[in-house]
């Protein structure tokens, strides 16, 4: 299709520099070592990397925190080694998108010190302030359990100041137009260094009226970022991390022409895995039905689990009691009163489970992201703080530091015990073991890539006689394409009707099947079976 856009059949990949590969020794992940690292992702098929920030930071929310929008954290490199990153990784055919957080900044940036120090500084007003303790201080904390306000009294101000998430993150003041000129001046410096976009960070909050006891939303902010963006790179993109409720999705979307260009879709991934707790498709399918009309320039971004909690807080309780049952009994598995801080390999602990996880990823209508380690099946270290327990280093091979920093020491945990240690899953071993999970993902993904009817086609859900099987079909010009995935670990039989395409050319192994009386195909599936079949004649 001549106006197809690139993101609508990309495979996006998540990762954070501090953790990934260190280039220099210092036992700390950095660009260099990344850069060194590009071979295994295109290898791999990756063709957009989003990386987590990588500005100077205090750290006190894994980088979320930032203390200066215009530089390159010393500990990560410097803006000369991004930008030749940003090139190596474009002629490999990668491109990059960075995390933008604007919502916030880190106490420490210098405008958070300035506009406390004085009433009549200038950046005063780029902060949200009140004299009095408003009545909802402690109402709407991102982090519940762990957060105990959205307000904190600062001394050297003396007054409160709003912040949405951490106390270390005291939210930017967006209704003000200097703010929202100086993010577009952030957007404009990193698009110039090469960047192919950015995954918005908490999208709702920025947009929400942030005084006391105000309310509203505004939409006309994302839309000033989408102009500028495009204005200055017409193939760049915003990615936007928006949980919300599918009413609401046109707030954020519009109508494709302002708006973001994409978001996640939480919606689908928290029935997902009720889908995959209960060993039913229904709620999947519910929710694919949900968020299906999308503007025709816009696209979902699909995953399974990322760098924070696996969010059920908008599920129903006894969907979300389900899935905790099955996915994170233990209470230090459990986060937030809302989530489950742990990877997908350990939760569903088995070959068969997880490619039917990772097949359905690739499969369903939207732009697969995966997060770093998924695919050699990374497991998570519980006893690390909150949502570090998914952020453990990457697992390159057996030796010291799993391969990942020359250095004695490194400063970030590794997870050296039980199924998921790194000596028993890492990049190399897995390399070289045809039938490994990574040899899997990587045939997996390629496949996706010649499938681009996931991406830019239509879509129907078809009968199948089975609750616990979901059969799709997509079209896009004269291709079609069927997916099917059965959720349940007992073996089902299905039964499919099709008017027209009566043969089945497996995408998977040599299977061809021709369709039976009045263009009928029965199958009978193992458990936690998936197929990919073409439609043909
Ligand atoms: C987003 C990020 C999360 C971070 C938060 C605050 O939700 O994904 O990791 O803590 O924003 O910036």
């Amino acid at each position: 299709m001549i106006h197809d856009r690139w993101y609508k059949n990309a495979v996006i990949y998540n990762l954070h520099v501090g953790t990934f590969m260190d280039g220099d020794g210092d036992g700390i992940g950095d660009i260099e070592g990344l850069r060194g690292r590009l071979d295994h992702l295109q290898w791999l098929g990756i063709d957009t990397l989003w990386i987590a920030p990588i500005q100077p930071s205090a750290d006190c929310d894994g980088g979320y925190d930032i203390s200066d929008y215009y530089a390159v954290d010393p500990r990560y490199g410097s803006l000369g080694q991004f930008v030749e990153f940003v090139r190596r990784a474009q002629e490999l055919g990668i491109r990059v998108i960075l995390d933008l957080v604007v919502n916030h900044t880190s106490v420490q940036h210098p405008w958070f010190q300035h506009a406390r120090s004085a009433t009549n500084s200038p950046y005063r007003d780029w902060y949200v302030w009140s004299k009095k303790r408003p009545t909802d201080w402690n109402k709407g904390m991102v982090f519940p359990g762990v957060q105990r306000s959205i307000w904190t009294r600062d001394e050297v101000a003396r007054q409160y100041y709003r912040h949405r998430f951490y106390e270390c993150q005291p939210d930017l003041n967006t209704a003000n137009p200097a703010v929202r000129a100086e993010i577009l001046r952030i957007m404009g410096f990193w698009l110039q260094l090469g960047v192919d976009g950015f995954r918005l960070d908490a999208v709702p909050f920025i947009i929400e009226s942030k005084g006391p006891g105000c309310r509203g939303l505004h939409c006309e902010y994302i839309n000033e970022m989408r102009d500028f963006l495009q204005a200055r790179h017409v193939q760049a993109i915003l990615l936007g991390e928006a949980n919300v409720i599918p009413s609401h999705n046109p707030r954020y979307f519009a109508d494709g022409r302002r708006g973001l260009h994409m978001m996640f879709n939480f919606h689908v991934n928290q029935h997902l895995f009720c889908a995959l707790a209960n060993e039913q498709a229904a709620p999947l399918k519910e929710s694919l039905l949900a968020t299906r009309e999308i503007p025709a320039m816009t696209q979902w971004a699909m995953f399974l689990r990322n760098h924070d909690e696996l969010d059920l807080g908008r599920l129903p309780k006894a969907l979300s009691k389900a899935v905790f049952e099955r996915f994170g009994p233990d209470p230090q598995m459990q986060i937030y009163q809302r989530g489950i801080r742990r990877r997908l390999a350990s939760m569903l602990a088995d070959r068969s489970h997880l490619e039917l996880a990772y097949s359905l990823l690739l499969s369903l209508p939207g732009t697969p992201v995966l997060h770093y380690g998924d695919e050699i099946g990374m497991g998570d270290d519980l006893s690390l703080a909150e949502r570090n327990a998914v952020r453990t280093l990457m697992q390159w091979n057996s030796d010291r530091n799993a391969g990942f920093s020359e250095s004695k020491s490194v400063r970030q945990p590794l997870v050296c015990s039980g199924p998921c240690d790194y000596r028993r899953v890492n990049v190399q071993m897995q390399r070289r073991d045809p039938h490994s999970l990574l040899n899997w993902m990587a045939r997996m993904i390629h496949l996706r890539k010649r499938c681009s009817e996931i991406g830019s086609g239509r879509w129907r859900l078809l009968q199948t006689g089975s609750p616990s099987v979901l059969a799709m079909c997509y079209s896009l010009g004269n291709k079609r394409l069927l997916t099917i995935h059965n959720f349940s670990h007992q073996p089902q039989r299905v039964q499919l009707r099709f008017s027209s395409g009566r043969r089945l050319v497996s995408l998977l192994n040599r299977e061809r099947r021709d369709a039976g009386k009045g263009g009928r195909h029965c199958l009978a599936l193992e458990g936690w079976d998936y197929r990919w079949y073409r439609l043909c004649g």
